[in-house]
């Protein structure tokens, strides 16, 4: 009997072992994915999120265009893992992505860039095979972005005109959370402003203060029943700010 008690408890463990690893797997969703049909390996420099050549060359040139993914901009920046279900040629890792467009094709929730499409593959000719294929089944999870020896980094958009306009996307945000709203604050009189996404995940103001300033970030709640939280920069954008420069928020979201 109490040889019998301790077998059933054992089996008990096992289960419980066999079974965990299970519950706390990410969840994939079913979809399909196809690429860019430009000559280019990596995604576009004219990518909807207004990223422009970072949109194109992040990741080692894995980015892609979402659909319904893109959310207004909101999505610009999350990271997917995506990979295709065909046991042939895929495998089972897939490639890591980052949005930096909105696009869709047949159904598809992904346009990767060919460099990512291909990477799918168990190997460089099954990736060649997967390119031939045109779109293929897949599956995606979000997962966090890790951008090694990065700090999140403030550029100033091209389309700037200083003093008067000032534009800029924000670049390598690792983890798993959307930038839902940002603000612009001077760092002086701690006066701050709440910006207007001008288009993808540009954000921009005219008139701008005058001074140093600080581009303070609300971030989404994740799964684990966090709130939303503030993040805020530990450098200031130089009072002469340029278009086009980039310049170093000192931090990183971990
Ligand atoms: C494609 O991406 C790679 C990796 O980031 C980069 O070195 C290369 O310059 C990119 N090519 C173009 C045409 O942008
Ligand atoms: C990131 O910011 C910290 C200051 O918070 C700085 O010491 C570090 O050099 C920065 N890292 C890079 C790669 O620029």
């Amino acid at each position: 009997m109490a040889l019998s008690l301790k077998v059933i408890f054992l089996l008990f463990m096992s289960l419980l072992q066999f079974q965990s690893p299970a519950i706390a797997a990410t969840s994939f969703i079913k979809s399909r994915a196809a690429y860019y049909p430009n000559s280019e390996q990596n995604g576009t420099a004219d990518g909807a999120c207004g990223y422009r050549s970072y949109g194109a060359t992040l990741n080692g040139g894995d980015v892609s265009a979402a659909s319904d993914l893109y959310r207004n901009g909101v999505g610009c920046g999350a990271c997917y893992q995506v990979r295709c279900t065909n046991i042939n040629y895929c495998s089972d890792n897939g490639v890591t992505i980052v949005i930096t467009d909105l696009g869709s094709s047949g159904g598809t929730d992904f346009i990767l860039s060919q460099h990512a499409f291909a990477r799918m593959g168990q190997t460089v000719d099954t990736g060649k095979s997967l390119l031939d294929l045109g779109w293929v089944d897949i599956e995606y999870a979000r997962v966090s972005c890790s951008y090694p020896n990065k700090n999140i980094t403030i550029k100033i958009d091209e389309s700037s005109i200083y003093p008067d306009y000032l534009a800029f996307v924000i670049e390598y945000q690792q983890g798993i959370k959307d930038i839902i709203a940002v603000q612009l604050c001077e760092t002086v009189s701690l006066t701050c402003k709440l910006l207007d996404r001008s288009r993808g995940t540009v954000w921009a103001v005219v008139s701008p203060p005058t001074g140093p300033l600080s581009v303070r970030m609300l971030l989404s709640s994740d799964d684990d029943n966090d709130d939303e939280s503030w993040a805020t920069p530990i450098n200031d954008i130089p009072v002469n700010w340029t278009p086009g420069t980039s310049y170093d928020s000192g931090m990183q979201i971990n």
